[in-house]
């Protein structure tokens, strides 16, 4: 038996104004989103903003459904868009930020698992790393280089070949 341990590295911002203007520029774009979210059952509104090689945004909000598996997470939202919309094109990075008008939020928002997954093999198929920032609105800033760092242990092609 082996106990093996694993560092991640992410870097804390006590303000969305202590990041560069471009991801400041992101974060802002992640903010816009969260006007097209769709969620009149959870009144938890996300928005993700995902910036290409070429500087295009790409947005994304969740939308919700009445029957809620149906629904999708905004990173989703955004990333498939980018799939259907701009495939072979890299993301550089990407911004998350959720807001309710139910409580208020005082720290990031982070991605569920199964979003987590699909940035993971985005990541790997365009083999450069994405850069993930998870801002809370009028608060601390959590970045990423690498979707790597959030899940390493990410289920990946090879383990479906003998
Ligand atoms: N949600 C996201 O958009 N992204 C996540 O990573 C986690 C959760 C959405 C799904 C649902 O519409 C709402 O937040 C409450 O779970």
């Amino acid at each position: 038996m082996e106990k093996i341990s694993l560092h991640i590295h992410y870097h804390r911002f006590t303000s969305v104004e202590a990041l560069n203007e471009n991801e400041q520029r992101l974060c802002r774009a992640a903010v816009s989103a969260t006007e097209t979210s769709y969620s009149p059952y959870s009144e938890f509104r996300v928005g993700a903003a995902l910036q290409l090689e070429d500087g295009q945004i790409v947005s994304g909000s969740n939308q919700e459904n009445i029957a809620y598996p149906s629904g999708l997470c905004a990173e989703r939202t955004a990333l498939f868009a980018v799939g259907t919309q701009f495939p072979g094109t890299a993301i550089t990075v990407m911004a998350v930020t959720a807001r309710t008008d139910r409580f208020v939020i005082r720290q990031p928002v982070t991605s569920c698992g199964a979003c987590l997954q699909v940035m993971a093999e985005f990541e790997k198929r365009q083999k450069q790393p994405i850069a993930v920032l998870f801002y809370c609105i009028g608060g601390e800033v959590i970045r990423v280089n690498s979707v790597r760092d959030l899940l390493p242990f990410a289920f990946n092609e090879e383990r479906l070949k003998a």
